[in-house]
């Protein structure tokens, strides 16, 4: 099997499907209130998205994450999940979602059952006002969800994007809800892909801004670094927190990613300005070896990384029609 590695060395392991650019939450550092959604028609179908998906694990990708928008939105969601789930055959070994959960209640045994091996649950805050403010939505469905997937003993992990103003207060409550109830969470820094002219670097809490917020109450002692995008840390000696600093700390010279739009543009970078339009070519009626060769070349020709160029990228997609 000949495997995707690009020009500075790294071998590529984790696909992002977008499966929709549609979310019914608005989280202000995500997407602009009132988004320009992408065409329906141009959305891939699902036959389309398990063909490219397949070309990608024939090319050594293992790991296949769905995101969105909110991956719920999709109304074939279930039948995508189960012929994503036997492409563990030709060598997939790991499918997870990442999802709001807002709407994730009355599936999660069926998605459970259908493959999903682990889900990442936004919240990022546990203050209901505070969660409001971001979201422009409500909590209580978020954590009906939250406990419906423990329920169908889903294993699931939380992201809470960090936002100087609007939730830093919320740092040590919602690490001491997530503790109390053994979620592992990973807080993220504040990156530059949301609506336009909304990112500032001041609204950025760095790494060690919000580790010292939690050493004032609790121990957090680093760990080795994994292949998770989050450096880990032990908090009071057991519990395992990560934060994911892209913008203090990037981790690109060992990504091994790749993202899929849920139109079929292939990023090889979440910070690229351009897509390579796989989508198109497939509706064109190229073969998988023709789409596999295009693949192989975009993913060459990867960028070394948005370490040398931290700042808001100019490209019409923001975070929801990028896949998070
Ligand atoms: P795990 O496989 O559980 O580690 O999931 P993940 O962290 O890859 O996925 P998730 O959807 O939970 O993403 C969490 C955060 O990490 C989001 O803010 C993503 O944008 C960010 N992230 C994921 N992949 C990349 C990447 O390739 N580069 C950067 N800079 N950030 C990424
Ligand atoms: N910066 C950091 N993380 C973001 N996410 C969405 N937009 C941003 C941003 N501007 C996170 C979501 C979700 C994950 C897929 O991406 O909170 O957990
Ligand atoms: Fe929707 Fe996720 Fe973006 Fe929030 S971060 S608006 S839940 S896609």
């Amino acid at each position: 099997m000949s495997r995707l590695i690009d020009r500075h060395g790294r071998t590529k392991r984790k696909l992002r499907i977008s499966l929709t650019d549609r979310c019914n939450f608005r989280c202000t550092y995500c997407m602009p209130e009132h988004p320009d959604w992408l065409p329906r028609a141009s959305l891939l179908k699902r036959d389309e998205i398990v063909r490219l998906a397949g070309i990608f694990v024939d090319h050594g990708i293992e790991q296949i994450r769905l995101t969105g928008g909110e991956p719920l939105l999709r109304p074939d969601l279930l039948d995508c999940v189960r012929a994503i789930d036997a492409l563990r055959e030709r060598g997939l070994s790991r499918l997870s979602m990442t999802t709001n959960a807002s709407r994730i209640a009355p599936k999660a045994r069926e998605l459970v059952a259908a493959g999903i091996d682990d889900f990442n649950v936004s919240l990022d805050a546990i203050d209901a006002g505070t969660f409001r403010r971001l979201t422009l939505r409500e909590i209580a469905p978020v954590l009906d969800g939250i406990d419906a997937l423990a329920d169908a003993g889903a294993k699931v992990k939380l992201n809470a994007v960090v936002i100087r103003g609007d939730n830093d207060e919320d740092i040590v409550p919602l690490l001491e809800w997530a503790m109390a109830r053994g979620l592992p969470l990973r807080y993220i820094e504040y990156m530059p892909l949301d609506a336009p002219g909304h990112w500032k670097r001041d609204a950025v809490v760095p790494e060690a801004e919000i580790l010292a917020a939690i050493g004032r109450s609790h121990t957090v002692e680093a760990q080795p670094r994994g292949n998770d995008p989050s450096t880990p840390y032990l908090v009071d000696g057991h519990y395992p927190l990560g934060v994911i600093s892209t913008v203090s700390n990037p981790f690109c010279s060992t990504c091994d990613r790749l993202r899929l739009t849920a139109t079929g543009e292939l990023f090889t970078c979440l910070f690229s300005p351009l897509g390579m339009p796989l989508g198109a070519r497939l509706r064109e009626g190229a073969d998988d070896a023709a789409l596999a060769a295009q693949v192989a070349k975009a993913v060459w020709l990867k960028d070394a990384g948005y370490a040398s160029r931290p700042g808001p990228v100019d490209r019409p997609l923001t975070m929801h029609a990028m896949g998070g």
